[in-house]
C-alpha cells in the first residue's frame, strides 16, 4: 500500500510504502535512523540490522542527504516524537541519488540560504512556515465565504496608483504606460458597488527602497471591501477575521507551531474585540514613553509602532491619522478635518502594521477636490470617479498583508521566510 506520511495514523501495524527524501540520518553498528520527509510531513524510519540483514542495512546506512527513495515497512506508534509515528523499515529502493546537498545540518549564513531558497524550502522550519501560510490563506477564504463575501480578482496590470505614485513598478503595455498593481482597492470598490461585500487575494508590488524585516517588493494582500459599512463596521470585521486566523492556525498547525518554538499561550488570548486608540492618543503615549523624536503629523516608524503595540496584549487599532500622511481616497473626520476615517492594525511583539484600511470618499465633489490636491490625472481615474457619479454609498475596506501576518502568527523574525520566493531590494534570485 502506497501512503503519505500524514496518513500514518490510519496504517498502524500495517506494511506500507512511502515515497520520500532523506532529510538526515544517524546510525550505529546495529541500527540506523532515517529522517524522512515527503512534503506532507516528517517521520523517522528505523532500520535494525538484525531484522533486515547486512545488505539492506548497509544500503540504508550509506544513503546520502536528499536522496529520493521508496521506503517499505510497518508503521508503529512512537510516543517519543511529536509526530507520534515511525516506520520500521524492511526495504529501501533508491529513486535518485543526491550528492553534496549544499544545505547541511550545520549552520549556514542567511545570504547563502537565500541563494539556495529553492532547496532551503525543503527544510522542516521552512516547511512549517509554509504550512502556516497555507492555513492562513485557507482560513481567509473560509472566513469571507462564511460572512457572505464574493471573491473578486482585480487586475495586476493597471493604469492607476491608489497608494501614491512614488513606489510604482513601471512597464510598457504595448504603446501605453502601465504599472504593476500596488493594491487592488480601487477595483474592489467598483466590485463592492456591484456585489456588496467582496474580497480579493493576490500579489501586489511596491518599488520601495526599504530594507527592513517587514518589507517585501512583491507581497500578497487580502483586500475586503464592503458597501454601506462605516469605519467601526469595518473594524469589527477586521478583529473577527484576525482572531479567526489565529484560531485556525492554533487548531490546525499544532505540530508546525511546536517545530518553530512559537509560544502559543500569547496566541490563545487573541480574541475579539481588539483595543483602539487614536493617532493623537498614540502620539501622547509615545511622548510619555520618552519618544521626543516624533511630533503630531509625523508618520510612525517601526520603533514607534512597536512601543505602542507593547502597551497592549492584543493587536491594536490606531485610528484617525492626519490627512496629510494618508492616501487621497480617505474621507475627513466630520468632527476634525485634520484627520481621516482610517485605521491601521498593529500586531503585537514588534511585527508592525498588518492591516491598513479606511472609509472611502463617496461624495463626487469632495473626491474631485481631493484628487486635484493630490495632482492625480482625472482622465486616468475617470472610471473610478464614475463610482461616485452613479449612486455611490458609504463604504469601507482594508488590506491585510499576508507575509506580515504569517510572520507574526508563526513567530518568524523576518518576512523573507514567509513567502516561498521572496523579492527583496537586492534579490530577484532564485
Ligand atoms: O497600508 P497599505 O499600503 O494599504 C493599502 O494598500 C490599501 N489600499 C488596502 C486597502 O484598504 N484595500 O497596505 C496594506 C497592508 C499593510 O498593512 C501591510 O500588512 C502590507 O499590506 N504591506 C506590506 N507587506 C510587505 N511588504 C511591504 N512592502 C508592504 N507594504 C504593505
Ligand atoms: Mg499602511
Amino acid at each position: 500500500m502506497k501512503i503519505t506520511i500524514n496518513q500514518s495514523a490510519d496504517y498502524v501495524g500495517k506494511e506500507v510504502t512511502i515515497g520520500a527524501w532523506l532529510a538526515n540520518k544517524r546510525s550505529s553498528g546495529k541500527i540506523a535512523f532515517l529522517q524522512l520527509r515527503d512534503g506532507t510531513g516528517f517521520m523517522q524510519g528505523v532500520v535494525v540490522k538484525a531484522e533486515v540483514g547486512e545488505e539492506i542495512f548497509q544500503a540504508a546506512k550509506s544513503l546520502t542527504q536528499e536522496t529520493s527513495l521508496y521506503v517499505t515497512g510497518i508503521i508503529n506508534e512512537d510516543t517519543r516524537s511529536p509526530f507520534g509515528y515511525e516506520i520500521a523499515v524492511s526495504g529501501v529502493k533508491v529513486i535518485s541519488e543526491s550528492h553534496d546537498f549544499p544545505i547541511t545540518p550545520k549552520e549556514h549564513g542567511t545570504e547563502f540560504l537565500m541563494d539556495h531558497r529553492h532547496l532551503w524550502l525543503r527544510s522542516n522550519r521552512q516547511h512549517a512556515i509554509m504550512k502556516i501560510r497555507n492555513e492562513i490563506i485557507r482560513a481567509s477564504y473560509e472566513f469571507f465565504n462564511n460572512e457572505g463575501f464574493i471573491k473578486i480578482d482585480p487586475p495586476i496590470l493597471t493604469g492607476s496608483a491608489p497608494e501614491g505614485t512614488t513606489e510604482l513598478f513601471h512597464t510598457k503595455y504595448f504603446d501605453e504606460d502601465a504599472f504593476l498593481s500596488q493594491s487592488g482597492q480601487l477595483y474592489m470598490e467598483a466590485a463592492a458597488m456591484a456585489f456588496g461585500k467582496v474580497f480579493s487575494f493576490g500579489p501586489t508590488f511596491r518599488a520601495e527602497k526599504s530594507k527592513t524585516r517587514r518589507h517585501l517588493i512583491e507581497f500578497w494582500m487580502i483586500e475586503p471591501e464592503m458597501a454601506f459599512y462605516q469605519l467601526e463596521d469595518s473594524l469589527k470585521v477586521q478583529e473577527q477575521y484576525v482572531a479567526f486566523l489565529v484560531k485556525a492556525v492554533l487548531d490546525n498547525c499544532k505540530l508546525e507551531l511546536e517545530r518553530l518554538g512559537r509560544d502559543v499561550s500569547v496566541l490563545e488570548s487573541m480574541t475579539a474585540p481588539f483595543p483602539r486608540i487614536t493617532y493623537t492618543e498614540a502620539i501622547e503615549k509615545l511622548h510619555e514613553l520618552g519618544f521626543d523624536d516624533i511630533e503630531w503629523g509625523d508618520d510612525f516608524g517601526a520603533p514607534h509602532e512597536t512601543a505602542i503595540a507593547d502597551s497592549f496584549e492584543k493587536p491594536v487599532f490606531i485610528t484617525h491619522y492626519p490627512k496629510a500622511i494618508k492616501p487621497f481616497y480617505m474621507p475627513e473626520d466630520p468632527d476634525n478635518e485634520q484627520v481621516v476615517l482610517c485605521a491601521d492594525m498593529i500586531a503585537p511583539e514588534g511585527y508592525g502594521e498588518i492591516i491598513g484600511g479606511s472609509e472611502r470618499i463617496h461624495d463626487l465633489g469632495v473626491l474631485l477636490e481631493r484628487m486635484k490636491e493630490h495632482e492625480l490625472d482625472e482622465k486616468a481615474y475617470s472610471w473610478y470617479i464614475d463610482l461616485a457619479r452613479y449612486g455611490s454609498v458609504p463604504h469601507s475596506g482594508f488590506g491585510l498583508g499576508l507575509e506580515r501576518t504569517v510572520a507574526w502568527i508563526s513567530g518568524t523574525e523576518h518576512v523573507r521566510e514567509t513567502i516561498p520566493f521572496p523579492r527583496l531590494l537586492n534579490r530577484l534570485y532564485p
